[in-house]
């Protein structure tokens, strides 16, 4: 065979390995989930999602790069359905236990009964990347659903016209994992029915404007200034260390009075996140888990002047415009942010729990990661509220 132009990951992901979950297995499942779901709505100003209603529809496992893969959907009181997925590294001798478990969930309005004109069912996740020639990075992406025409018997994806991963329908449920948005290339799901004749067909092409956080190309200032939105639900890969750098780097040049350069930056690692969970769940019972809902955490925090009150406010202005640009940067990228003041920050023992001395005051806690929801965007007040023209 010739050298190929187009080479991508292909049935990168093993075929699904068990029957869908049941019993003790199931169970073990449902509380990653539930606690995933129970992460959602915890923002102070969240929709009300309602409880959940019915059982979880689990779909098949798959495992790629080492962690197995089983999303799963549940409906709401209200209407919505919460999908997301459980993962873990699978035992790998007789007798050891699965391991290393995370679990994400993300809700939405837009179910298959309010639209019935889906032919598919279908959720996807990023759970990775696959870094192809020439700076090019395919999205792995986890996708599940369900087939909502009859006698769908497998699903293949499909990128530029290539076969990339396919699954068999699985008591009407399906899940793969394939690259995605590669070269300007999106997936298309197909279904087909048992003599390969195709049923359905759909794409995960996003329009231009979903895509301009994507690709971690950076956007024009002003469209990152108006598109940066406050994040609640991350993927689970951390921000790499060269890109936290970059952004520290942009924060440094905040304007400054007297050059103090007064920001500090924390990257918390899991034993500084371990004490901070601790000493948060120590002053509220339960507060520590609200800390796990990103892969990085970043505390920010200024140098105080006690003996200068005007440079310590000058100071603590450039802290909060350093970790803004922190968060500009990071949405510039394609990451998703929340700049969160949690109340564990304002006692002894939260600041101690990072290292930070008395000389500081902490402004927050930065979160970053992949995106994993579409924001509602809070409406601004008006120039005629907030300008003022003055003799
Ligand atoms: C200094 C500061 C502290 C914040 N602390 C919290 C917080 O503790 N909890 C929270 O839900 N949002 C917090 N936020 C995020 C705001 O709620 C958010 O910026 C606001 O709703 C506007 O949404 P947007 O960021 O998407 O434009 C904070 C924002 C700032 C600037």
């Amino acid at each position: 065979m010739p050298p190929v132009d187009r080479f991508v990951p292909r049935f990168a992901a093993e075929p699904p390995q068990e029957l869908l979950p049941y019993g003790r297995w199931a169970d073990r499942l449902k509380a990653e989930f539930l606690a995933a779901c129970a992460r959602i709505d915890d923002g102070d100003d969240d929709e009300d999602l309602g409880e959940t209603t019915g059982e979880i529809s689990w779909y098949p496992d798959r495992t790629w790069n080492g962690r197995t893969y089983i999303p799963a959907s549940i409906r709401t009181t209200e209407n919505y359905e919460l999908y997301g997925y459980v993962s873990y590294l699978p035992a790998t001798e007789k007798g050891e236990e699965p391991s290393g478990f995370f679990s994400t969930a993300d809700y939405t309005a837009e179910i298959a009964e309010a639209n019935p004109d889906w032919q598919l069912d279908l959720c996807e996740e990023v759970i990775g990347g696959w870094r192809g020639e020439e700076g090019n990075v395919a999205a792995m992406t986890l996708v599940w659903g369900r087939p909502l025409v009859d006698r769908g018997a497998v699903v293949v994806a499909e990128l530029a016209d290539l076969p990339v991963d396919q699954c068999v329908v699985q008591e009407g449920r399906f899940t793969l994992i394939a690259p995605d948005a590669y070269r300007k290339d999106y997936l298309d799901i197909r279904l087909f029915d048992d003599r390969g004749t195709e049923l359905a067909c759909e794409s995960l092409y996003e329009d231009d404007e979903d895509e301009e956080g994507g690709g971690r190309g950076l956007m024009d200032l002003e469209t990152a200034v108006r598109t940066r939105r406050t994040h609640k639900a991350y993927g689970e890969t951390p921000v790499d260390r060269a890109t936290l750098e970059e952004l520290f780097e942009l924060a440094t040049w905040a304007p400054n009075h007297h050059l103090t350069n007064p920001w500090r930056f924390r990257v918390l690692g899991p034993r500084s996140l371990a004490r901070l969970k601790q000493a948060a769940d120590a002053q509220i019972a339960g507060s520590g888990a609200k800390l796990d809902r990103a892969p990085t955490l970043v505390a920010v925090s200024y140098v105080t002047s006690p003996q200068d009150p005007v440079v310590d406010e000058e100071d603590l202005c450039s802290a909060a415009v350093a970790a803004y640009l922190v968060l500009l940067g990071a949405h510039a990228r394609g990451l998703a942010g929340y700049w969160r003041t949690p109340a564990v920050l304002r006692i002894p023992q939260g600041r101690a729990a990072l290292g930070m001395g008395e000389d500081e005051r902490a402004l927050g806690l930065l979160h970053l990661g992949e995106p994993r929801q579409e924001q509602r965007v809070p409406e601004r007040a008006g120039l005629d509220v907030v300008a003022r023209w003055l003799d």
